[in-house]
């Protein structure tokens, strides 16, 4: 670039930058790339180490409010994004201050943990998975997208991915469960939704797939505790869904908290550099979690604070959440010759091709826009997905007979429901942990959306207990209430501050004296619906033994009441699926459907085996679950090959059948199992699912497809590869209950 005078350059160069970049997808890798490295040649040390910095606005903290986030920062030029910003108005005064005050005029990300929505609130991540509908979730994170981006956000903290097999983590509720499979699906479906075809559009917005990696391991499902899984565990179960994220295209990856084989991820070189970066070809920005580049002093591998951004910039993480810690020590750490300019050269770099592709460079505004806002906050398109997502993400556990018929959907003449519980009537706690800047006004409660669709029944509501503590004075007027009616509908569960972030809990137990409210109730001998809403699995197991009716719900959002009360009448048959197993009691955690055999596999007449002697190996209700008010059989399974090369295809065929008297949608699951391996195999894998709808009555013939790349996993060199030998598939409607065969690979 031609010499220019400093004050001439500062009013220039951002012209000629905004003017000559076509950002977003319009342009080129290369043409992108050449407009960084020109901006960065002109880049001064502290203006490069400006844009590695993140901070929270104070107003909104998600996590401990270590520094203090000071606006003075953004137009000295230290400050590269911000996050937890609300409101355009700030959003432009923020932004106005970098791109006016500051000598490159360089635009901030504006970041936001836009999980499941922003303003209207989808299901949390983990019921969302139990859709098994990854269309439907790249359709919500879509909207979620539209919604934050009118509020001016650029960027959200999602998708989780974390594999999760122990729901004392508070975070399952915040990722898609146990299978590797679907979560990778909803990995890419997200990023897809979030991201679009067209990234310097104003309605989509840069993902950050979280928390790399391993996070949902935690040793006791205690958060923030060490990790410890071996290679081929964290490369066959936890590696997959982030890698399917970056697949896709994601923009950003957040480092997690934990430790990995003794280095803190946020200052593993192998995982950042090595794995992310090298090997998987990742091309956007590492940023840290909130403060986890400090906390290298913590976990006890460095000496201070400047030791831990060295680290964790040499390792590869690309800017730092909240530390404060780049902007303090990576100057003097270049001087002292301990960090090279280079490496944050390329940390820029990174960071910058993601604003040039926002389309930021060309307008720095461009996701500021009040009509847009109005236009599209919880516009009807976005209340209508966020009911189908609700509905769809519904579990029914249990339905049986009452007097000659199933108790659910709820007979048309009842005269008299009493509704008991604390969630019956509540609004923020049908949201979930991470509700974004969720309108509170416009979620319906159960109480509201059943009388709206049972106008000539009388519903009587009383809360009966609360979510937490040993208050039981509320038992007398709910056991007086559910007397006087014909059928109880209890709505019990965890709210809010039970699961999500800093949420594990070692017993999983319906929380406080809930449980103790429904059996008292039990007593009256009237029919209970139990309805039970939670971030994570919770023991269910007296609910099962005693309760003729039992629906799981997680924390189903805006459109929570409407859902649930369309599952309760019948206008929705439900349909989902469990995404994670549910323990019969805390002991059997974690506990998960693709386990090994172990050389002494259960056998309840050999005490020598591997088992409880004081409970099942099984789950209560396995991975993959969910009943229907109609009823399916499979039969009839059909491979067309005995044995397939490795070049064949091998098609699976079976019988899907409604035997019962709705209509209705089933998950049809295949998974498979690698019978003699050089190393050993899970039991069973999930490998495709397909949702059929079927009228009742109606019978189809469904097919599945494998090849031998569905077959491959690492070998005792860590080669991903197949083996040739006999393989089992089998088909059904949940990973137990399943009909089989077997085949052989070449
Ligand atoms: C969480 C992240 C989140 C970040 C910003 C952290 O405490 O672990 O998931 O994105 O805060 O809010």
């Amino acid at each position: 670039m031609k010499k220019l005078g400093w004050s001439l350059l500062i009013f220039v160069f951002p012209i000629i930058t905004l003017c000559t970049c076509s950002s977003g997808n319009g342009a080129s890798n290369d043409e992108v790339d050449r407009k960084v490295d020109s901006l960065i040649s002109l880049m001064t040390l502290d203006e490069k180490i400006g844009q590695l910095t993140l901070y929270a606005n104070d107003l909104n903290p998600t996590g401990p409010q270590k520094t203090t986030f000071c606006e003075n920062e953004i137009s000295n030029g230290r400050v590269g994004g911000v996050f937890n910003v609300l409101g355009t108005d700030n959003v432009y005064r923020l932004q106005k201050q970098a791109v006016t005050n500051t000598r490159l005029r360089i635009p901030l990300l504006f970041g936001f943990d836009v999980i499941h929505g922003f303003r209207t609130i989808f299901p949390i991540p983990f019921a969302e998975a139990c859709t098994w509908d990854p269309e439907l979730i790249k359709k919500s994170a879509t909207l979620a997208a539209k919604e934050a981006t009118a509020w001016g956000l650029n960027w959200t903290f999602n998708p989780m991915v974390d594999i999760a097999r122990d729901p004392r983590w508070g975070r399952v509720s915040e990722g898609s469960g146990e299978d590797i499979f679907l979560a990778s699906l909803i990995a890419k479906a997200k990023v897809q939704g979030y991201q679009g075809d067209d990234l310097s559009a104003p309605y989509t917005m840069a993902a950050c797939v979280k928390h790399f990696a391993a996070y949902g391991a935690p040793i006791g499902g205690r958060d923030y505790n060490t990790v410890d899984i071996s290679e081929r565990t964290l490369s066959e179960v936890y590696l997959p869904p982030y890698k399917a994220a970056v697949d896709a295209g994601v923009l950003s990856v957040m480092s997690s908290f934990n430790e990995l084989d003794g280095m803190p991820c946020t200052a593993n070189k192998k995982l950042l550099s090595q794995l992310l970066k090298d090997e998987w070809g990742f091309k956007g920005f590492v940023v840290s979690d909130w403060t986890s580049v400090k906390e290298l002093t913590a976990h006890g591998i460095a000496k201070d604070e400047a030791h831990a951004a060295e680290l964790a910039l040499k390792a590869g993480l690309d800017m730092d959440m909240q530390s404060g810690i780049f902007s303090e020590n990576l100057k003097k750490l270049v001087s002292n010759n301990l960090v090279d300019e280079q490496q944050i050269d390329n940390a820029v770099k990174r960071i910058l091709r993601v604003k040039y592709l926002l389309g930021l460079f060309d307008n720095p505004y461009l996701y500021i826009d009040k009509k847009r806002q109005e236009e599209i906050t919880a516009s009807q398109e976005i209340m209508d997905l966020a009911l189908l997502e609700a509905k769809k993400s519904i579990v029914l556990l249990k339905n049986e007979n009452y007097s000659n018929s199933k108790l659910l959907p709820l007979k048309k003449n009842l005269r008299k429901i009493a509704l008991i519980g604390p969630l019956a009537s509540n609004r923020i706690n049908l949201l979930g942990s991470w509700h974004g800047h969720a309108d509170t006004s416009i979620v319906k409660t159960i109480l509201e959306s059943l009388s709206e669709k049972l106008p000539n029944t009388k519903i009587e509501y009383t809360q009966g207990a609360s979510f937490t503590g040993t208050d039981k004075s509320g038992f007398n007027k709910a056991i007086q209430t559910v007397q006087k009616s014909e059928i109880v509908i209890c709505v019990i569960g965890e709210n809010n501050a039970l699961s999500g972030e800093a949420a594990s809990r070692s017993n999983i137990d319906i929380p406080g004296v809930q449980l103790d409210l429904l059996k008292e109730l039990i007593k009256t001998g009237k029919p209970i619906v139990t309805i039970v809403m939670a971030g994570r699995p919770l023991i269910l197991d007296w609910l099962e033994e005693n309760l003729p009716a039992i629906i799981f719900t997680g924390q189903l959002g805006t459109r929570s009441g409407d859902a649930i009360s369309a599952v309760l009448t019948g206008e929705y048959n439900p349909s989902g699926k469990l995404a994670m197993s549910f323990p019969r009691n805390v002991g059997q955690v974690p506990i998960f459907y693709n386990h090994k055999n172990t050389g002494r596999p259960f056998d309840a007449k050999d005490r020598y085996t591997s088992k409880y002697i004081d409970v099942s190996n099984e789950p209560l209700y396995p991975f993959g679950y969910g009943l229907s008010y109609t009823t399916f059989n499979y039969s009839d399974l059909v491979l067309d090959k005995q044995t397939i090369s490795s070049t064949d295809t091998l098609k699976i065929t079976f019988t899907l059948k409604n035997t019962g008297n709705f209509d209705g949608e089933e998950t049809c699951q295949l998974y498979i199992r690698d019978m003699v391996a050089s190393v050993t195999r899970p039991v069973k894998e999930l490998k495709a699912f397909k949702k059929v709808y079927l009228k009742k009555g109606e019978q189809v013939i469904i097919s599945f497809t494998l090849t031998a790349n569905d077959l491959k996993f690492f070998n005792e060199d860590m080669i991903y590869q197949y083996e040739p030998g006999e393989f089992a598939v089998f088909v059904g409607g949940n990973s137990r209950d399943l009909i089989e065969e077997k085949f052989e690979l070449l």
